[in-house]
């Protein structure tokens, strides 16, 4: 399959995902969302690829399901389109690498929804925000409900969520739904620039901490604290537990295997 409702890239071993349906404002259709699974599993088995960024163009990061092949749908399209959409997000929250969601524009219904899977979010002054799918007469059927909620907490959540409402970049910063705010023509070098540091983070540490706290927060404090245990006690068969170590009790600068 040949991309064409994104732009698949990877360059000093990080992986562009750019959103490609401008005349929709990237709105997500069942091909779109072909395509983003198989960059995410492309990601996922190119061990030259260490940190991915998703995007989209100045006027839109995703403008939200394509609702155009909804408007006629029943309650089976609505399972298959939410049972399609969780899968290929959980994919991407999943990942054992970090993301970046560098947002300008529009991050509307299943574009922040995508957001929401990866690790950071970065916003372009004009982002805005928000989960409309109520004013359809509809829910987020893509892990909204869950993970907005889950991030910002319940009141800003609940705002959004109920009322539909969108928010500015200034907004979503104050509730941590994003971590930056950053000038439009800034945007992919701050988000390249994110992802050159994550880069020199070891790798098996990386997936560790990143794999510890997703699993944490489905479930228990208990269990939550064996996981990181486990995840803590397993890094002291890296090299780079070695090396890092090393370089601090020698106080030079660490190199870094990813073993
Ligand atoms: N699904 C399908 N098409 C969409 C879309 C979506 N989610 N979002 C935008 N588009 C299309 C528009 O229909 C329009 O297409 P057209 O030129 O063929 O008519 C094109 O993208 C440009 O959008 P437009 O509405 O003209 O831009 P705008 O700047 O006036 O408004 C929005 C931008 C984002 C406010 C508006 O497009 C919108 O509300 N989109 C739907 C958002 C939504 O509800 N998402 C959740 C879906 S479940």
């Amino acid at each position: 399959m040949e991309y064409q409702n994104i732009i698949f890239s990877t360059k000093d071993n990080i992986a562009w995902i750019r959103f490609n349906r401008p005349d929709k404002l990237n709105a997500m259709n069942a091909q779109l969302l072909g395509e983003l699974e198989k960059a995410i599993i492309e990601c996922e088995g190119n061990d030259e690829v260490t940190v991915i960024i998703l995007t989209g163009n100045e006027k839109a990061f995703m403008a939200g399901a394509d609702i155009g092949p909804l408007a006629k749908g029943d309650v089976s399209t609505g399972y298959g389109v939410a049972d399609s959409t969780m899968k290929v997000q959980e994919r991407l929250a999943d990942l054992p690498k970090p993301t970046i969601a560098a947002i300008s524009g529009f991050a509307l219904g299943g574009g922040l929804e995508i957001a929401l899977c990866c690790d950071f979010r970065l916003a372009a002054e004009n982002a805005v925000f928000g989960l409309p799918e109520i004013t359809l007469g509809i829910i987020p059927g893509g892990g909204g409900t869950q993970r907005l909620p889950r991030l910002v907490g319940l009141g800003p959540a609940t705002e959004m969520l109920m009322l539909g409402i969108t928010i500015k970049a200034n907004r979503a910063l104050s509730i941590g739904l994003v971590k930056e705010i950053v000038a439009l023509d800034q945007l992919e070098a701050k988000a390249e620039e994110l992802a050159k540091q994550l880069a020199k983070v070891p790798a098996c540490a990386m997936r560790a901490c990143k794999t510890a706290m997703r699993a944490g927060l489905n479930t228990g404090l208990k269990e939550g604290l064996n996981i990181e245990k486990i995840a803590f006690s397993m890094l002291f068969g890296t090299l780079d537990q070695k090396e890092g170590m090393a370089a601090f009790m020698e106080k030079r600068n660490p190199k870094f295997l990813g073993k």
